[in-house]
């Protein structure tokens, strides 16, 4: 990986703060974005911008010729034969709350119930635990035991009554990458179709629809190089059609008239309103840019990268490395002894480190844990072993300041 070489492409990068290089390390926030992609926005606008379906007009069809082309590259990013599974969302929460409300909600119903795990993310969590409670059925949390899922529950949760089960590809707090086959073959031998959470995972080697043979998949474009508020809902087509429209508006109707409307075909009766196109297309680009670069050469530095920073910190006094039993990817979270994660990141901040505190939107997980906050950090493709050197300095000066202070 000649990182060097590809740090020159995401300007971000080369910014100071607190006068220091900025080691920026919380990627599964947010990614960075690069000059491509950031080009590819901006060219959309200066030359081919105009609503897309809308019109018949040059630009209109340029316009809605470049989206249709980020939804087919989409799918090809994922490996999906048909561009029409893909649903453009506003992120991967939009679209995890669209499922839950347009397929979960209208099936659930007293004695019906929804799965997930207690590895998820809020925005994997809520939205079914409020689509059970409204419909009047259960949720159903598998627990986690440190990072390891507890595989006997969910088989046994798994049964005729579950409505669909949804579960992260990888948690954004311990980094676990879950059994997705494993788990995928234990739903489908009951019947039960399976949504994956791909948020943390698509930039890690991307994800495969055909081979995980998941029902739906959910992800966000700011977490994979793409602009914020894009994402995408995949699902398999006979699934799809199932989904009710939650939002209505304009671009999704098929005949209009007073006493009701009938919808037009998916993918479009589940995107109501104007589409983020510019995002869209950009988000296209990000992907093609991944391509570019080989998505199984960002997997492997991204993991060797995780493993040095995970090395580094289990050698350091006082630290705790969460998780471990599991394989992990490009999430390393840690507790420090006598320190908030607050205080730390802090601390860090003004060493010019990006790093992340708090309860990482999974409030469940934590308090499993027995943590109300961890310290988390972490890498992509672009950072650098000696970024992880200076870090590591950076938190044995920061824990022994905070400690002589605290
Ligand atoms: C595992 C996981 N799922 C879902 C989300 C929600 O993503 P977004 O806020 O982009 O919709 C996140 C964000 O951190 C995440 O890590």
């Amino acid at each position: 990986m000649n990182t060097e070489e590809i740090r020159k492409d995401f300007p971000i990068l080369s910014e100071t703060v607190n006068h220091r290089p900025l080691i920026y390390l919380d990627n599964g926030a947010t990614t960075q974005m690069p000059r491509q992609v950031m080009e590819c926005w901006t060219s959309h606008y200066c030359h081919q911008n105009a609503n897309v379906h809308r019109g018949i007009h040059y630009l209109s069809e340029q316009s809605t010729l470049a989206h249709e082309a980020a939804r087919q590259t989409t799918a090809e990013f994922i490996g999906c034969d048909d561009s029409r599974q893909i649903i453009f969302t506003s992120g991967a929460t939009d679209s995890l709350n669209l499922l839950a409300s347009g397929y979960a909600f209208p099936r659930l119903g007293p004695g019906k119930k929804v799965v997930v795990t207690e590895f998820e993310h809020h925005s994997n969590y809520v939205p079914w635990q409020q689509a059970a409670k409204r419909a009047g059925g259960t949720f159903t949390v598998i627990p986690v035991e440190g990072d390891v899922l507890d595989l006997e529950r969910l088989k046994k949760e798994l049964d005729e009554q579950t409505v669909i089960l949804s579960v992260t590809a990888i948690s954004n707090v311990t980094g676990t990458i879950l059994p997705l086959q494993q788990i995928i073959s234990m739903a489908h031998a009951k019947g039960i179709p399976v949504c994956v959470d791909a948020a943390q995972a698509m930039r890690h080697g991307g994800m495969n629809v055909k081979e995980l043979d998941c029902e739906f998949l959910a992800f966000s474009g700011h977490k994979m190089l793409g602009p914020s508020g894009t994402g995408v809902l995949y699902g398999k087509k006979e699934y799809l059609k199932e989904i009710q429209p939650v939002r209505f508006g304009g671009g999704m109707v098929d005949i209009v008239d007073l006493k009701d409307t009938t919808f037009g075909e998916v993918p479009y009766c589940l995107e109501a309103g104007t589409p983020n196109y510019a995002g869209d297309i950009a988000l296209a680009e990000a992907m093609q840019y991944m391509n570019k670069i080989g998505l199984e050469e960002i997997a492997a530095w991204e993991k060797e990268l995780t493993d040095e920073l995970e090395e580094t910190l289990r050698g350091m006094e006082g630290v705790t490395v969460i998780g471990g039993k599991q394989p992990k990817n490009s999430v390393v979270s840690v507790s420090v002894d006598g320190v908030h994660p607050y205080d730390l990141a802090s601390v860090l901040d003004k060493f010019g480190i990006a790093a992340r505190s708090g309860n990482h939107c999974a409030q469940p997980v934590l308090r499993k844990l027995g943590y109300e906050s961890l310290l988390r950090f972490s890498p992509a493709f672009y950072n650098t072993r000696e970024e992880i050197h200076i870090l590591a300095q950076a938190m044995e000066k920061s824990v022994a300041m905070l400690r002589k202070w605290c």
